[in-house]
């Protein structure tokens, strides 16, 4: 879901502070907290781990992520000194829009990715976004069954999305109802 989330992104005051907390997952104790450039080489390292090698996402592109706080909020989650997984999110008005998740492969399939996604959606709510946006590539079924599972929906497919290799990106959504925000108001 890398890439070119470049549209216009209006400045404009959003809550996207973010007070450290401790959690359990899975049996897995994490530590979630805000991202910022201390944490780029583990950023860097999981993405090549579970990219294989590769990875989709520069230096500078998540240093430039990591330093939008207006806008873009980054999340680590880490098991002691180790980096178990990341979220990324920029906000705008009225859409969240879900730049880059990933959870350590010894780690996948424990609730991981699904806690750190939700994190984003409810950041969203808070925000009075009436949807969330995300671009997976067509054939990583994994991450869509986990996008499915918690509510998103295919948009429509954008042709060629990634340039490295040409394959096609999936537009899911995610529509938040507001009127469970305004009821718990
Ligand atoms: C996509 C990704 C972030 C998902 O992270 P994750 O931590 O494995 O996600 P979860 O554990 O929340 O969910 C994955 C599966 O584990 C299952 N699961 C979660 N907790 C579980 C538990 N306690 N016991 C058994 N199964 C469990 C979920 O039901 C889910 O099943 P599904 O595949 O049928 O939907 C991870 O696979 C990843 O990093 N992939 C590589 C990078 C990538 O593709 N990123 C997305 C780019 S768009």
């Amino acid at each position: 879901m890398l890439k070119k989330f470049n549209q216009l992104w209006h400045p404009q005051m959003l809550d996207l502070s973010f007070a450290p907390f401790t959690t359990t997952i899975g049996g897995h104790q994490l530590q979630i907290m805000r991202a910022d450039d201390d944490h780029l080489i583990d950023l860097l390292n999981l993405e090549s781990e579970v990219y294989s090698g590769s990875t989709p996402w520069s230096s500078f592109s998540f240093k430039r992520e990591l330093r939008k706080h207006r806008n873009s909020l980054y999340l680590v989650a880490y098991e002691g000194p180790s980096l178990a997984g990341f979220v990324g999110a920029r906000y705008n008005i009225g859409e969240g829009h879900i730049t880059n998740i990933a959870v350590k492969p010894r780690l996948q399939n424990c609730g991981i990715g699904a806690f750190l996604l939700n994190l984003m959606i409810d950041r969203a709510r808070l925000n009075d976004c009436c949807q969330v946006t995300l671009e997976v590539r067509v054939d990583n079924r994994r991450a869509q069954r986990l996008y499915r599972r918690i509510g998103f929906v295919p948009n429509f497919v954008r042709k060629d999305y990634y340039v490295t290799d040409h394959v096609d990106a999936l537009d899911m959504v995610l529509k938040l109802d507001q009127k469970k925000k305004e009821a718990a108001d």
